[in-house]
Parts: C-alpha cells; sequence; structure tokens
C-alpha cells in the first residue's frame, strides 16, 4: 500500500521513461531491446512488494538485488538513517582518524563473525570488498616476501561482482563476453552436486574436485597462489549447492600449501542461511577472509589470525 508521502510525489510516468530511456546506462543489459522498449520503471515499495510507475504489484522476490533482507518500508532503519545523517554526515576514517558508527559496527561484526575474526576492512559494496581483499591478500604476501604468489584460485560460473578484478574473478563467460579480464585468475570446475556426472556419487565427486585442484596446484606452483575465493553457495551462477564436505576440504588443501581461504559470503551471510555467517555454522569452515554486502550497511573483509 502506497503512503501518503508517496501518493505526493507521483511520477510523469513518460517523461521518466523517456528520461531513463535517453540518459541512463543500466548494467547487464541488452540494449538492442533496450532501445526499443526502455526500461519498466518501479517507483515504490512495501513489505514484500514493489509498485511500478503505472500503480501495478510485484512480489520482489530476489530482494531488492539480493540486499533487501528485512523488507522495505521499514520505519526504524529509515529513522535511524536520518538521524545519523543529521547528525554527521561523513568523516573519513584514513590514517589515524575514526569516526562513532564505523567503529561501533567494526566492533559489533567482530563479535558477530566467527571467533578467529576480529577485524574489519570497509569497503562499499560487494565487488569493491573482493577487489580491496585481492589487493590486500597480494600486498600480506608481498611482506612475507613472497611476491610471487599472486594467482587467485576461482570458479566457473562464479559471481564476485563487476569492478575489474571482481569481474575478472567470475567465472561466469557471458558477464565477460567481449571486455578485458585481468590474467590473475585461474578457474576451477564449479561445484554443482545436482548436476553433477553421471553415475558419480556425492563423494565421488566432491573427491573429482579435490583432485582437479590438488592437481592446478600442482601445475601452477603453490609459490604463485595467493588465495581460493568460493561463495559457500553459488548465487548468481545457478543457486549451486557443493557436495557435503567440499568446502571444509578445499580449506584444509589451501592451508597445506600456504594459500588464503575466502568466503565471499555477499550472498549467504546476513540471515540469507539463517546464520550471521554461513561459512562456520552452515559450512564448518574457518575462512582466512569474509567478505559481506547487501542488505548491511558496508561491504567488510574480516582479517583473522593465522
Ligand atoms: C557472491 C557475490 N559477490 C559479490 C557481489 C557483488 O556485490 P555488489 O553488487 O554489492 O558489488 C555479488 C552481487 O550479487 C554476489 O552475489
Amino acid at each position: 500500500m502506497m503512503t501518503q508521502q508517496q501518493a505526493q510525489a507521483s511520477y510523469d510516468a513518460q517523461d521518466l521513461w523517456h528520461k531513463d530511456k535517453k540518459h541512463f546506462i543500466h548494467p547487464f543489459t541488452d540494449f538492442s531491446l533496450f532501445h526499443e522498449k526502455g526500461c519498466d520503471l518501479i517507483t515504490d515499495s512495501d513489505g514484500i512488494y514493489v509498485e511500478d510507475v503505472h500503480g501495478n504489484r510485484f512480489i520482489d522476490g530476489i530482494a531488492g538485488l539480493w540486499c533487501v533482507n528485512v523488507g522495505h518500508g521499514r520505519a526504524e532503519i529509515g529513522q535511524a538513517m536520518a538521524e545519523q545523517a543529521t547528525r554527521m554526515a561523513y568523516f573519513s576514517t584514513f590514517n589515524n582518524l575514526s569516526n562513532a558508527p564505523a567503529t561501533e559496527l567494526a566492533a559489533k561484526l567482530a563479535e558477530l563473525a566467527p571467533a578467529h575474526l576480529n577485524h574489519v576492512f570497509y569497503s562499499c559494496g560487494g565487488s569493491t570488498a573482493n577487489d580491496a581483499t585481492i589487493r590486500l591478500v597480494h600486498y600480506y604476501f608481498n611482506r612475507l616476501g613472497k611476491p610471487s604468489k599472486k594467482r587467485i584460485l576461482s570458479r566457473t560460473n562464479a559471481y564476485h561482482g563487476t569492478t575489474y578484478m571482481a569481474a575478472s574473478l567470475t567465472g561466469i563467460a557471458s558477464n565477460n563476453w567481449q571486455f578485458d579480464t585481468l590474467d590473475l585468475v585461474t578457474h576451477l570446475s564449479e561445484a554443482n552436486c545436482y548436476r553433477r556426472p553421471e553415475g558419480m556419487s556425492e563423494t565421488e565427486y566432491c573427491d573429482h574436485l579435490l583432485n582437479e585442484l590438488e592437481q592446478t596446484i600442482d601445475r601452477l606452483g603453490a609459490d604463485n597462489i595467493a588465495a581460493f575465493i568460493a561463495e559457500p553457495i553459488m548465487g548468481a551462477g545457478g543457486v549451486l549447492v557443493a557436495p557435503q564436505g567440499y568446502h571444509s576440504r578445499v580449506q584444509a588443501v589451501c592451508r597445506a600449501n600456504d594459500i588464503l581461504f575466502i568466503a565471499d559470503e555477499v550472498v549467504t551471510g546476513f540471515g540469507r542461511l539463517g546464520h550471521f555467517f554461513a561459512s562456520e555454522a552452515v559450512f564448518e569452515t574457518q575462512p582466512d577472509i569474509i567478505n559481506v554486502a547487501k542488505g548491511f550497511p558496508q561491504a567488510t573483509p574480516h582479517w583473522g589470525q593465522r
């Protein structure tokens, strides 16, 4: 149902449609179709519903872009945002400066995260969290005197975002079609238990994936590999569930080879799998870094003590 304020701020559907078509570059868009048809414009939301400019109501099944975890129109969230915006709009946290809300949130996240993860680094979203992570991982190994450890292991059909590095980590071929990617990533097979090869048991399939991982490490050399990154459940690639024990076995191989294990929990954290962080609670892994975003104010790699 539209609130009084929303009803007052009604839009001119034609005007909006023309402005959008003329000026707005949309991501992930087929422009031949877009030039002809333009966009469906959403103007309002309430709970699980959104409403378009013509007043048609839809269930927002994907929750925005996996980010409206607690539904639209939460007055208490709006109020907290308004109070903060009027109290202090922004302050830098560079060098030895900080601001109170960022500090409080870091402490809260450290409390919610698995016990071994106690440090938070902020970014602006999931893609930039993954970018910042890889940059920091490279820096980490440089500082340890291991500058050859640069390559990142990712997986086919993984989705890690749209910035240059995050898109390079992504393994969905159509996302990168005719785009350049950075030559820093090796993609392993996706872990898709449902579509595993005909006649293979779940355990045999897990062995098969682990075998591929070990062979890849042998081929590239552990001295050249910095990290392995994975979504605990692959989201945009098809909501793909790995075989039982896959993540913890991968982590053990990484540990044995001095390869950092990064969990991209951008769409699995904050309640989606019943826990604030799924890595330990659901998949029994202790990642070196967990990246979170969406449905939560900022993206944060969590740094553990190794
Ligand atoms: C697993 C995962 N990582 C990263 C991202 C990128 O996040 P953002 O859109 O906030 O840049 C997404 C987006 O859906 C995602 O699903």
